[in-house]
């Protein structure tokens, strides 16, 4: 991700039926950027790119990236609404968790999502992510909603690896 991606982001975090799904409000470009400025400890933020029209589509990313443990948080998001159901969200995460467990030495990735997010706990699902725990918390929209926890450990991303590196 870079700097000059920071209005697509801000926009694709906008859109109602996304920022929903998040804990925290979108933020303003103002606070986009000076996140982006910021040390963003413990991150790592990249854009997907739709190879087929060569533009960005959404993000993924890690946070709270302990080295020590081997353990992050992921999060995606397919901010461009026409590119949403075609496998572009399952094909961008599983190449990310190979990136997590290869080269940022994972053994744990960890994910939070609302138990209304059939998409994404679908993907999760498919990709070995096991539910782990139930929460209720106030979601960005200032619902209360109920929340789930996944894990997916580096032993069990082993066929998800396999069929990605095979197509
Ligand atoms: C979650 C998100 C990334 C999914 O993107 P997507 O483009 O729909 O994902 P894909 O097409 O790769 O795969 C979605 C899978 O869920 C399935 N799915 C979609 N809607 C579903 C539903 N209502 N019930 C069950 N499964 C569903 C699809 O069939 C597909 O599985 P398949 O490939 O086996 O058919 C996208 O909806 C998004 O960006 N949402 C907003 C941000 C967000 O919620 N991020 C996650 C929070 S961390």
């Amino acid at each position: 991700m870079r700097r000059d991606d920071a209005e697509l982001v801000v926009s694709w975090r906008t859109e109602p039926s996304t920022a929903a799904m998040f804990f925290s409000a979108p933020p303003t470009l103002e606070e986009h950027l000076r996140w982006f400025d910021g040390p963003r400890w413990g991150r790592a933020d990249y854009m997907v790119v739709r190879k087929d029209e060569a533009r960005p589509i959404g993000v993924v990313n890690f946070k709270s990236i302990d080295k020590k443990r081997g353990c992050a948080e992921a999060g995606k998001l397919i901010g461009d609404l026409n590119s949403r159901g075609l496998g572009m969200a399952t094909e961008s995460f599983a190449a990310w968790l190979m990136y997590g467990f290869e080269m940022l030495e994972l053994r744990q990735v960890l994910v939070r999502t609302r138990a209304d997010n059939a998409a994404n706990i679908a993907l999760n699902k498919k990709l070995g992510f096991r539910l782990e725990d139930t929460f209720r918390s106030e979601a960005a929209d200032g619902t209360q909603q109920i929340f789930v926890t996944m894990r997916l450990s580096r032993e069990d991303s082993g066929g998800h690896r396999a069929r990605f590196i095979s197509s």
